[in-house]
C-alpha cells in the first residue's frame, strides 16, 4: 500500500526493524498496543456486558498466529508493551501459545514488558504458565469482596474461584494489581476495606469510573460514581500522598500513609490523561482503535489477510497512528442515556 500519506511525506514506509518511532499528529510516541484476543467472557458484568451478548462469528475473529503476527508488526515498529486483554483472554483456547510466542520478544529485548488483565477465573491452573512465557505483572478485575454481591455484579462469577486464583498467582511470583470499578451504591461503602485488603496482601489497587461503552441492561447514569467523590471521603481519614509516577494512561496514583500501599484512580471521564497517551487497542478483530473514547479505526485485519505482506501491516499501521485524535469525548448525562460508544469494553479490551 503506497498510501498518499507517504506521498505527502508524512510518514515514511516502514521496514522491519524500522527504528522510527510512531508518533502521532500530536507528537505523542505510541509505544503501547492493549490486545483483545477474545470478545467473549466468563463473567457477565453488570456494567461490562448484557445478560445475553451477541459474540462475533469465528469467521471474523483473528486468529491466534494472525494475532501474532500483528503484535509483531507493531513490535517492530517501536511498541515496547503489550498488554493482553479481552473479554476474558485466559478463556480463549491455546491462549498460552500467543502469550509464549510474545514473550519471546522479552528474551531478544525488542518487548520490555508483557502484561495480562483477567478477571481471574482461569488463574488457579494459568498462573505459573503465565510466568514461564516472562509475564511479570497482571491486573485482576474484583469489585467486591462479598461472595453475594460478587455474583451480583458478575452474574457468573465465582469469588471464590477468583481468590484460590489470586493465590496461585502470588505464589507464582506475579506482581498483581486489582482493578475496582467504584459503583453507587453497590460498593461505594467496601471501598476502603478492599484497599486494607489489597494492601495487606501486597496488591495494588486501582479504582475506575464507569464509562459509557455499549448497551448494557441497566442505566449508567444510577451506576456511576464519581472519583473525585470516593477519594474525598477516604481523605476523611486517610493520608493519600500524590505520586509522580505516571504510565502514560488515564491512573494517577496516590501512596497510603496507614495501609502503606499503592492506590490508583482512574477518572477517563476527565481529559487529564489524554495529552500523555501513548496507547492504541487492538481488537480481536483486527481493528485498531486509536483511542478509547472515539469510533475511528482501522482495519488491519484487511490489510493483513489482503495485502499479504509485512510491509502492508507496517503502513497501514503508520497510517492509523498519523489520525490518533486529540482526546475523547465521553460524557454520562442525565439526559443522554445511549453509550458515547457502542462497543463494549470487552471489544476494545479495558
Ligand atoms: N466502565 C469502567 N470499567 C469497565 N470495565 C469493563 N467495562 C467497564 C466500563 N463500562 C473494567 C473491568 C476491568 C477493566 C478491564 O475494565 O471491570 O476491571
Ligand atoms: Fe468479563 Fe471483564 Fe466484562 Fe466482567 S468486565 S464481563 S470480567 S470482560
Amino acid at each position: 500500500m503506497d498510501s498518499e500519506l507517504s506521498r505527502n511525506g508524512h510518514f515514511q514506509s516502514a521496514a522491519a526493524g524500522d527504528p522510527t518511532p510512531l508518533l502521532d499528529p500530536y507528537g505523542r510516541e505510541v509505544n503501547y498496543l492493549r490486545v483483545s484476543v477474545t470478545d467473549r467472557c466468563d463473567f457477565r458484568c453488570v456494567y461490562c456486558m448484557s445478560e445475553n451478548m451477541t459474540f462475533l462469528p469465528k469467521k471474523d475473529v483473528l486468529t491466534l498466529e494472525e494475532l501474532e503476527q500483528l503484535c509483531t508488526a507493531f513490535i517492530d515498529l517501536g511498541v515496547r508493551k503489550i498488554r493482553i486483554t479481552g473479554g476474558e483472554p485466559l478463556v480463549r483456547r491455546d491462549i498460552v501459545s500467543l502469550i509464549e510466542k510474545l514473550g519471546a520478544h522479552i528474551d531478544t529485548g525488542a518487548l520490555e514488558e508483557l502484561t495480562v488483565t483477567t478477571n481471574g477465573s482461569q488463574l488457579e491452573h494459568m498462573a505459573e504458565k503465565l510466568v514461564a512465557c516472562g509475564v511479570k505483572r497482571i491486573n485482576v478485575s474484583i469489585d467486591t469482596l462479598d461472595a453475594k454481591k460478587f455474583h451480583t455484579i458478575t452474574r457468573w462469577g465465582n469469588l471464590d474461584k477468583v481468590l484460590v486464583g489470586l493465590k496461585a498467582a502470588t505464589d507464582a511470583g506475579l506482581k498483581i494489581k486489582i482493578n475496582t470499578v467504584a459503583l453507587k451504591d453497590v460498593n461505594e461503602t467496601e471501598i476502603p476495606s478492599m484497599i486494607e485488603w489489597a494492601h495487606g496482601q501486597g496488591f495494588d489497587l486501582t479504582l475506575i469510573e464507569t464509562m459509557p461503552l455499549g448497551e448494557i441492561d441497566y442505566d449508567r447514569v444510577d451506576q456511576y460514581l464519581p472519583i473525585s467523590k470516593v477519594r474525598a471521603n477516604l481523605e476523611h481519614n486517610w493520608h493519600l500522598d500524590d505520586l509522580p509516577d505516571r504510565t502514560g494512561g488515564p491512573a494517577r496514583y496516590v501512596h497510603v500513609k496507614e495501609t502503606d500501599g499503592r492506590l490508583g484512580f482512574i477518572t477517563p471521564l476527565t481529559h487529564n490523561f489524554c495529552e500523555s497517551c501513548n496507547r492504541v487497542r487492538l481488537t480481536c478483530t483486527g481493528q485498531l482503535f486509536m483511542c478509547l473514547g472515539q469510533d475511528d479505526k482501522a482495519d488491519l485485519r484487511a490489510a493483513l489477510r489482503d495485502g499479504h505482506s509485512d510491509e502492508a501491516v507496517h503502513d497501514a499501521i503508520r497510517e492509523a497512528i498519523s489520525r490518533k485524535p486529540k482526546g475523547h469525548d465521553f460524557a454520562i448525562e442525565r439526559r443522554n442515556q445511549n453509550p458515547s460508544v457502542e462497543r463494549h469494553m470487552s471489544t476494545t479490551g479495558g
